[in-house]
């Protein structure tokens, strides 16, 4: 009988990004926003990957008197893996009207851009008057969807990510900072 290939295992490398890097940067990017958007900003955060980033972003635009409305659309391209399967799924619905309103559109990570773009197209068929994007990472050598975010945080290479929210298999979203995974045989 063959036996079974060994089981990948994954390892959390050096820490990418420290927690006071990224505090930084979500303050700059809150600086960008406030003079852009003023009080009138209407969030839309693509979960789950974005909710630490977003909750920090959020108290740093309050900082800054600007205090947005917030909602949610859960939708997912990855499986168990580290490659996007190409399509996004949308799973949840906008429980906020988002008709005639400039929206900030956020998410973790853009990689090929297949969820950024299906997420920006279905604000737009909801009527949004103007969409602009946030990511905090972008990985602009994995594009396939020509794309771009009007706001980034960090840009870095084709390496895949974990921790601040972005996860492996549902794990690492704890970490305070963003880390490099490897997965290797055991
Ligand atoms: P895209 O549709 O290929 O642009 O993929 C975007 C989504 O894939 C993001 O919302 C992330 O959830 C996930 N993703 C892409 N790259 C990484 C990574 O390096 N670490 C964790 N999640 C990632
Ligand atoms: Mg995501």
């Amino acid at each position: 009988m063959t036996p079974s290939p060994p089981a990948t295992q994954a390892r959390i490398d050096t820490a990418l990004f420290s927690a006071s890097r990224i505090r930084e940067r979500v303050d700059e990017i809150a600086a960008g926003i406030a003079t852009d958007f003023g009080d009138d900003c209407r969030i839309v955060a693509i979960l789950k990957g974005s909710f630490v980033f977003v909750a920090d972003l959020i108290r740093q635009l309050s900082e800054r008197n600007v205090h947005p409305v917030v909602d949610f659309i859960s939708l997912s391209s990855y499986g168990a893996g580290t490659e996007s399967c190409g399509t996004a799924t949308v799973r949840g619905e906008l429980s906020l009207s988002v008709k005639g309103r400039r929206v900030l559109l956020i998410d973790d990570i853009l990689d090929t851009g297949v969820t950024l773009q299906t997420a920006r197209q279905l604000l737009l068929d909801n009527g949004a008057a103007d969409v602009r994007t946030c990511v905090l990472l972008d990985k602009p050598a994995r594009r396939v969807v020509p794309i771009k975010a009007d706001y980034v945080g960090f840009t870095i290479d084709d390496v895949f990510v974990v921790g601040y929210g972005l996860d492996h298999d549902n794990r690492y979203r704890h970490l305070p900072y963003l880390a490099t995974l490897s997965l290797t045989a055991p």
